[in-house]
């Protein structure tokens, strides 16, 4: 199947939140693939600035194309929290059908400026446009946040924000924050419920990994329409490669290392994208 953009997947008939999953190599993007072929849901491949830094844009943007035409479920190619606008550009000549940009390290006008020009060139290409209101804490590749540096989105901000700019969808701050949580997390559903009845485009909520099952029902029962997800897949992906060095000291070949870690990562991604359907 050809890529999709984002904006063809929320328009799509599916009921629930699509998950957006970060790959950074073959076996993630395998993983990803074969968890969602084998549940015939859609699916958004992604690629961090960080990612794009280890594998190379071209080598990047090739493994989601390439999984995409083989795939036989519809499959969007997005850059996610990308904070420069050059690489953005080149990421759409590289084929991404979408883009994060996040410029929620900057002042509420700045943000909203950035983005703005960033929807003006990606629409002009047929491209979706996910940006980022409020500040989703934790550490996501090279985005490190603070916890005292975190804050919520403001709903009158999300109205003046989304009308001015034009963006396909926000990614809202109401508590997950990106990484391994070391307490409990602590979400603000009122505050998602606030934003959902305010803003009419589809919300985002970052952070996918550790949050007890019954939270994601719940936001997904609110109205998220894309679910993020990266350090679970990381975690299975890390685990099984210690684990299979562990039973097998000795072992050299990188293909009977590697292989094992593809059915880790695809659990993940098949218990979240069953965990996030209506
Ligand atoms: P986690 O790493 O917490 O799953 O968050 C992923 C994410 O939000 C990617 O944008």
């Amino acid at each position: 199947m050809a890529l999709v953009t984002l904006n063809e997947l929320f328009a799509a008939d599916y009921a629930g939140a699509i998950c957006g999953f970060d790959f950074v190599n073959l076996e993630t993007v395998k993983a990803i693939m074969a968890g969602a072929e084998e549940l015939g849901t859609p699916v958004i491949l992604m690629v961090t600035e960080g990612g794009v830094k280890y594998a190379g844009l071209d080598y990047i943007a090739a493994l989601g194309k390439v999984a995409a035409e083989k795939g036989k479920v519809p499959v969007a190619l997005h850059l996610d929290h990308c904070t420069d606008f050059d690489l953005i550009i080149q990421a759409i000549k590289a084929g991404f059908t979408s883009v994060m940009i996040d410029a929620s390290h900057l002042p509420f006008a700045e943000n909203l400026k950035l983005t703005k020009e960033v929807v003006r060139v990606a629409h002009a290409a047929g491209v979706s446009v996910e940006a980022e209101l409020g500040r989703i804490g934790g550490k996501e590749d090279n985005i490190q946040v603070k916890t005292a540096e975190a804050f919520m989105t403001d709903p009158e901000e999300a109205v003046e924000f989304v009308t001015a700019t034009k963006v396909d969808c926000l990614a809202v701050a109401v508590g997950p924050s990106h990484g391994i949580y070391k307490g409990e997390p602590n979400l603000n559903l009122a505050l998602l419920k606030r934003l959902k009845s305010v803003l009419d485009i589809p919300l985002v909520l970052h952070g996918g990994s550790g949050l007890p099952d019954a939270v994601v029902k719940e936001v997904v029962a609110i109205g998220v329409r894309k679910f993020n997800v990266w350090t679970e897949l990381a975690v299975a992906h890390t685990d099984t490669i210690r684990a299979v060095l562990k039973e097998e000291p000795t072992l050299y070949d990188p293909r009977s290392l590697f292989k094992p870690t593809v059915e880790a990562m695809k659990a993940v991604v098949k218990s979240k994208i069953l965990l996030t359907q209506a």
